[in-house]
């Protein structure tokens, strides 16, 4: 396939929600069952947020989460499968790393459970000394709004406050 004709563009502001969600459905088994009001606080919160058009189909989509200067973690890469093996999901992500907000990041992490050859080859590495989780059903029980509230003050600190 020609890909000339493909563009990247770097617009949270222009990605197609229904197209994206769409997108998730075909190809990626983590974001399957994502709706529409989510998915849009997740693109809102991202930043630097890369899609991949022919025309006016998104084939592609990747983002990321950095502080600009020492971490970064890159979500939700998928390039549509009638489009893949095609170079562009390598380019997806150059085009992310390669990003303002990226690219003089110490150290850019991602999670991946099958695709690991895919990105040793644009040069990341196996990290398996890091890597630790804490689910949203958890941190729920161990850090409520009320549970902050209700910690008192020691004496030694009340003049303070
Ligand atoms: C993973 C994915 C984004 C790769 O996109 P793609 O456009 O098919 O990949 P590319 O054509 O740019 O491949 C780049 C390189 O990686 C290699 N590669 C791609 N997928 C690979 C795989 N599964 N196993 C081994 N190598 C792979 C290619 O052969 C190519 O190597 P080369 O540059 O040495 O020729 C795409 O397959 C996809 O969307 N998969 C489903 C969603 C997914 O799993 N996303 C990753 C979530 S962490």
């Amino acid at each position: 396939m020609d890909c000339r004709h493909i563009q990247f563009r770097d617009c949270k502001f222009s990605v197609d929600l229904n197209q994206l969600q769409h997108l998730f459905k075909i190809t990626a088994f983590w974001a399957k069952s994502r709706n529409l009001e989510d998915l849009s606080t997740a693109v809102m919160n991202s930043d630097p947020v890369i899609t991949v058009w022919d025309k006016e189909q998104l084939i592609g989509f990747a983002r990321a989460t950095s502080d600009g200067v020492y971490r970064g973690t890159i979500w939700d890469v998928v390039i549509h499968p009638d489009y893949q093996g095609l170079g562009l999901g390598r380019k997806l992500v150059e085009t992310l790393i390669a990003h303002p907000k990226m690219n003089r990041v110490e150290r850019i992490y991602l999670m991946t459970t099958y695709q690991q050859e895919f990105y040793r080859r644009i040069g990341f590495e196996t990290n398996e000394s890091t890597t630790m989780v804490l689910h949203s059903s958890d941190h729920g029980v161990l850090i409520t709004p009320q549970s902050l509230v209700d910690q008192s003050i020691p004496e030694s600190l009340e003049s303070l406050v």
